[in-house]
């Protein structure tokens, strides 16, 4: 059984004057353990997917289902489902709560699923993402681009998910630091046995990280490449 299965899915936004079409017809489905990418230009419905993946968008059409969960449109992810699917999203300081202090910003996901906290476990996990203990008194402005990126990506896998939404993780990073981030994901994959959905603009991103990938142009996906495509390069027009 594929971990993520969507079939037919469109997405519609009423904007003024009418109805803004998203996404029109998304097909695909991604195995336990895969990295899936999602690629192409600007605005093509890339995210509007993820977001409906993640429980974000609730408005949609078609059928959509996550690890056997068959979703319903307007369907609020509790539980299980809630955890299990976990986001990136490409901003690390927008998605940071400027506020709270990292022990506050990785604390707080635990409580809400109601399990206990202890400094140990959180200490031991930023130590997987590359960060010191001593990172948990600081504030999210105290920290690098890179170090805020490692923050949020230790902030989702404290609940163990299965799947992980990438939203251009590495795009609003240096390219030296772009490369630590894709290197930890991949690493942690390897650990956590997760499966990854990656959005990305970037050809040499997508190479190096995806086993398939899907390109979308005006909401649909127009070709699906095989990691031997993407071993060979990938051509963003369709067909191509
Ligand atoms: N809430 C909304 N209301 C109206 N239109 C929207 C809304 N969200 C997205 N759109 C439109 O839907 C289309 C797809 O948006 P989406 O954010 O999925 O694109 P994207 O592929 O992620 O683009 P980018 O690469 O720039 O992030 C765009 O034309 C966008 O303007
Ligand atoms: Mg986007």
């Amino acid at each position: 059984m594929a971990m993520i299965n969507v079939n037919e899915l469109k997405v519609v936004f009423p904007v003024k004057g009418g109805v803004k079409t998203a996404v029109s017809g998304a097909t695909f489905a991604i195995e336990e353990g895969e990295t899936f990418s999602l690629i192409g230009a600007s605005g093509c419905g890339k995210s509007t997917i993820l977001r409906v993946l993640a429980g974000l968008q609730r408005e949609w059409q078609g059928s959509v289902s996550l690890m056997g969960n068959t979703l319903a449109p307007g369907q609020v992810f509790r539980g299980d489902l809630r955890r299990n699917v976990q986001m990136v999203f490409q901003d690390p300081y927008a998605s940071l709560h400027p506020n709270h202090t990292l022990w506050r910003t990785l604390s707080e996901p635990l409580i809400i699923h109601g399990e206990q906290v202890s400094r140990k476990q959180i200490t031991a996990m930023l130590e997987e993402v590359g960060l010191p203990a001593s990172a948990l008194d600081r504030y999210p402005h105290q920290l690098s681009g890179g170090q805020r990126q490692r923050v949020a990506i230790a902030r989702a896998l404290l609940l163990r998910p299965r799947v992980l939404l990438l939203d251009e993780p590495t795009s609003a990073l240096d390219m030296s630091v772009q490369a630590e981030i894709l290197n930890l994901l991949n690493r942690l994959k390897a650990e956590h046995g997760m499966t990854y959905v990656l959005v990305s603009h970037d050809a040499g991103v997508i190479a190096h990280m995806s086993d398939r990938a899907a390109f979308m142009d005006g909401g649909k996906i127009q070709r699906l490449y095989s990691r031997q495509d993407l071993s060979q390069g990938i051509h963003q027009e369709p067909g191509g």
